[in-house]
């Protein structure tokens, strides 16, 4: 098993062992800690030998004379990839990429963590060691031999995990920073853990008994049954599991972390289709296991209230998912079908592999008839055309709200979690209209992220609500600095951002 390092933090002293990395700006700019080693060990004609200039990359120096540890390792501080941001993000980035350098290392490895302008400060210390967190994430649990174990010792060493200790000018700072950022990057672990894991390991019990977990730091669990959502008229979500022999689940996470009870709370609303075959309008078989991660939206608000609650963010949040498996069956929804959801709306089912919208239908409309919250955000691995219109890169943003969609906006740009803002408006309404009820669910061959958008809409009134269709970016995405992993964890460090600059009394 993959195992994520310890890391640890200390002031300033001499390294005796092990791997020492240091950050090294262009044109070989090194910050003062690094400064004495790097003299010490001819940093500077070894790196001329080899070509590197720190513009990107890293350089490796095995044995360095006149030191007692075993390898000096530079790092490029900045890469050519990293992605605007506050610099947050860039550091962690750093972080990711001083992993993807040491993570083989056969002993300790010690981080000297000040750059070309000066110290870091806590925050991005912190930010640093939790982007190594993400990197050396891996699933590989269902992997009983690893390629890169050649003997019985390696797989030993491997089950011992690497310690890494980051000497940094304000060690105790940095070691209170990193209680939050490592929060939120169990957030982002506990997300791409749920969406990795296949179906039939995973149903919609299962997931509401992963979530019902965050109990233990405080979150409050409710998990409604299909008898209980049936009292309720919830028949949207429930036509969508009605093929499934696994029962639907819907479960309501409540961190009360405002000084006040009774402040308003913020909510967040996840798909959670454990399996999606498109049901009766069954998909093809091409590609059709990434299905599996249907439910990327609901372990993003997972996670987000695992980060919320472990950081004892000063906010009152209630996440709520809707857990389906959208199955073909004798006993399955068809198009042409009629249902009510709770809103009392009706809808004709015209292709049943739309089926997300109708989840969140009713997920959305309980959330807001019940809590009454000052906004509410769904993420949804909605439509394919959302990865026509934006790729992989970034999540397409639908909002009803100019305040909470420039919040999110920023927040994407900071975090690297980014978004782009698509229209919503009467001549998109329209195309969801039906023959034979109030609304369709689906709207015919263009815009099909909006149509999407739009039927959401119909189920959240005046509430201020933002749509995160994350089909392109929750899974299946392009690995990056700070993640090799199928599942990507969008969205968590992006909403815990927003809460964290926005909302939080
Ligand atoms: N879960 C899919 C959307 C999806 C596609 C997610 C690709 C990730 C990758 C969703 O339930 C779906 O099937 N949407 C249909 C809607 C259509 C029938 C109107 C789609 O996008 O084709
Ligand atoms: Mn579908
Ligand atoms: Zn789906």
């Amino acid at each position: 098993m993959a195992q994520l390092p310890k890391i640890g933090f200390k002031p300033l002293s001499k390294v005796e062992s092990g791997t020492v990395v240091i950050p090294v700006g262009a044109k070989l700019k090194l910050g003062k800690f690094a400064g004495g080693v790097a003299e010490t060990v001819g940093f500077e004609k070894a790196a001329e030998a080899a070509g590197f200039t720190g513009a990107s990359g890293s350089l490796n120096i095995y044995a360095p004379a006149g030191v007692k540890f075993d390898r000096l390792t530079a790092v490029a501080e900045h890469s050519k990839s990293e992605q605007i941001g506050d610099g947050q993000d860039a550091a962690m980035a750093l972080g990711g990429r001083i992993w993807a350098t040491i993570s083989k290392s056969k002993g300790p490895v010690t981080l000297l963590a000040d750059g070309q302008e000066g110290e870091y400060d806590p925050e991005t210390v912190a930010a640093i060691a939790a982007g190594m967190l993400l990197r050396a994430y891996k699933f590989d649990k269902y992997q009983t031999s690893s390629d890169d174990e050649d003997d019985g010792k390696a797989s030993k060493l491997k089950d011992k995990p690497l310690s890494v200790t980051i000497q940094c000018a304000d060690a105790p700072g940095a070691k209170k920073a990193f209680k939050s950022a490592e929060a939120i990057a169990e957030g982002v672990i506990i997300a791409r853990d749920l969406v990795n894991e296949p179906a039939n390991i995973l149903g919609p019990v299962e997931f509401a008994a992963k979530a019902s977990e965050l109990s233990r730091l405080g979150v409050e669990i409710e998990v409604l049954t299909p008898k209980e959502m049936t009292k309720l008229g919830m028949r949207a979500l429930l036509g969508v599991g009605q093929g499934s022999p696994r029962e639907s689940r819907m479960v309501v996470m409540r961190w009360n972390g405002a000084k006040s009870k009774s402040a308003k709370p913020v909510a967040f609303v996840g798909k959670g289709v454990v399996f999606d075959t498109g049901g009766i309008s069954i998909k093809p078989a091409a590609s059709m296991e990434d299905m599996k991660g249907d439910m990327a939206g609901a372990a993003c608000v997972t996670g987000l209230m695992h980060a919320l609650a472990a950081r004892k963010a000063k906010v009152n949040a209630i996440g709520v998912i809707g857990l389906v498996e959208n199955m073909p069956d004798g006993a399955a929804q068809r198009p042409g079908d009629i249902v009510t959801a709770m809103s009392g709306t009706t809808i004709e089912i015209i292709n049943t592999d739309a089926e997300g919208r109708l989840v969140l239908a009713d997920a959305l409309y309980y959330t807001i008839d019940r809590f009454k919250p000052q906004f509410v955000v769904n993420l949804a691995t909605l439509t394919g055309a959302i990865l026509v219109a934006l790729g992989t890169a970034r999540a397409g943003l639908f909002c009803n709200d100019d305040d909470l969609a420039g919040q999110l906006f920023e927040a994407g740009e900071a975090t690297g979690d980014k978004v782009w803002r698509m229209p919503l408006g009467e001549a998109y309404d329209k195309l969801i209209k039906s023959k034979f009820a109030d609304i369709k669910n689906t709207g015919g061959r263009y815009a099909g992220s909006i149509t999407a958008a739009q039927f959401l809409q119909r189920f959240v009134g005046e509430t201020p609500w933002a749509h995160l269709d994350i089909a392109g970016t929750g899974m299946s995405s392009p690995s990056s600095d700070i993640s090799d992993t199928w599942a990507s964890g969008f969205g968590v460090r992006l909403l815990d951002r927003v809460v964290a600059d926005h909302y939080e009394k």
